[in-house]
């Protein structure tokens, strides 16, 4: 595995990040009728990340694993099954991103980023995790309604506490950014180290304003739904699989036109011509997109079976050349997102 740095900071962070928005699905329900999380199926996801190298895990205090949007007697259990399953470890191999931001609870200030909020949440978070600390506290996406300076100062003093060692954003607009850092210089309060956004070959809205904006304060962006939440795979070719996350998600279910099947096939021939999978051609076309920004990307990789992920760690060996990458754009820039 290789390792790049958190941003500005001296951390060091695994190529592939895992994520825990959606986890592996039982077909058991619980009391509401909701899918179960199969805790064993993660738990061998786990051991092959960690056997592979990886040590760096997003999550989220909403997350569930699998239900979306999620509702509030639902939240917060990523977050808990998380925290079970890395006892089998040494809590210090891990770098552990969560965030912050949506509603936890039906009260006015059960969401948002004011200093309440926040101040509440983290409790909560390293509680649900059973951790003394979290690596990394991002705000999940923005909040008008709280003043840019309030959230910073009280991100600042999470980490001054020792609840959170780093801080970043998710969602954050490029302009936005900047402010944040701009604010946070001037006060002499902690920066960002990261920005996490979503990135793949039928999303590149990032490249025209945030990648530049990453590349001025050396930020690592954090790319998420690299594989559009399991549309750049084979799977949807013949229909919605049992227990997929288009069985699931609305707006997942939406983007299943016969229009984006047929340049999912036509990616999916592309990546049978290389002898690789779909998934791994689309990993693989984000690191060499990496190369060309001149920034840091650490695709953030959802896995709801082991096999993805045996699959998706293939791509760290796949070099694409400069032909198959404007080849494969060509195709994606038609699918609608
Ligand atoms: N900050 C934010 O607002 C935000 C938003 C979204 C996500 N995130 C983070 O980013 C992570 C990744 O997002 P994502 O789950 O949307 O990522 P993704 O990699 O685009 O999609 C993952 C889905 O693709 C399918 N898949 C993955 N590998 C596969 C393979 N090799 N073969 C076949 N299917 C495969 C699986 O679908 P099935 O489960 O249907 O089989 C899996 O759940 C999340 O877990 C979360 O941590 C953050």
């Amino acid at each position: 595995m290789e390792y790049v740095k958190l941003g500005p900071s001296g951390v060091k962070v695994s190529r592939l990040c895992i994520g825990t928005w959606h986890l592996p699905r039982s077909k058991d329900k619980d009391l509401f009728g909701i899918n179960k999380v199969d805790v064993e199926e993660f738990k061998k996801i786990l051991k092959v990340a960690v056997d592979n190298g990886i040590n760096f895990i997003d999550t989220a205090n909403r997350y569930h694993g699998a239900m979306t949007p999620v509702d509030l007697n639902h939240v917060g259990n990523a977050e808990k099954i998380l925290g079970k399953l890395l006892k089998d470890y040494d809590r210090e191999m891990f770098v552990v991103v969560t965030k912050v931001r949506g509603k936890m609870a039906p009260w006015p200030n059960g969401e948002g980023l004011s200093r309440k909020h926040i101040m509440w949440q983290i409790k909560e978070s390293l509680k649900r995790l059973d951790m003394e600390y979290v690596d990394v506290y991002l705000t999940h996406y923005p909040d008008p309604d709280t003043p840019k300076l309030e959230t910073l100062r009280a991100l600042n003093d999470i980490v001054e506490r020792g609840w959170v060692h780093y801080i970043g954003s998710s969602n954050e607009p490029a302009e936005q950014i900047v402010e944040s850092m701009e604010i946070a210089k001037k006060y002499n309060l902690h920066t960002y180290v990261t920005i996490q956004d979503p990135y793949s070959l039928v999303n590149r809205r990032i490249e025209e304003r945030k990648i530049p904006v990453a590349r001025k304060y050396g930020l690592l962006i954090m790319a998420y739904s690299p594989l559009a939440k399991g549309l750049l795979t084979p799977k949807y070719l013949s229909g919605i699989p049992e227990l997929s996350r288009a069985t699931y998600s609305e707006s997942l279910k939406r983007r299943l036109t016969k229009e984006n099947l047929e340049i999912i096939s036509e990616l999916n021939n592309v990546a049978k011509e290389l002898d690789i999978t779909l998934p791994q051609l689309a990993i693989a076309w984000i690191l060499y997109k990496e190369k060309e920004f001149g920034v840091t990307i650490v695709p953030i990789i959802g896995v709801s079976k082991l096999q993805h992920l045996e699959d998706n760690l293939e791509a760290l060996n796949v070099k694409l050349d400069t032909d198959t990458v404007r080849r494969v754009e060509e195709i994606a820039s038609r699918f609608k997102w």
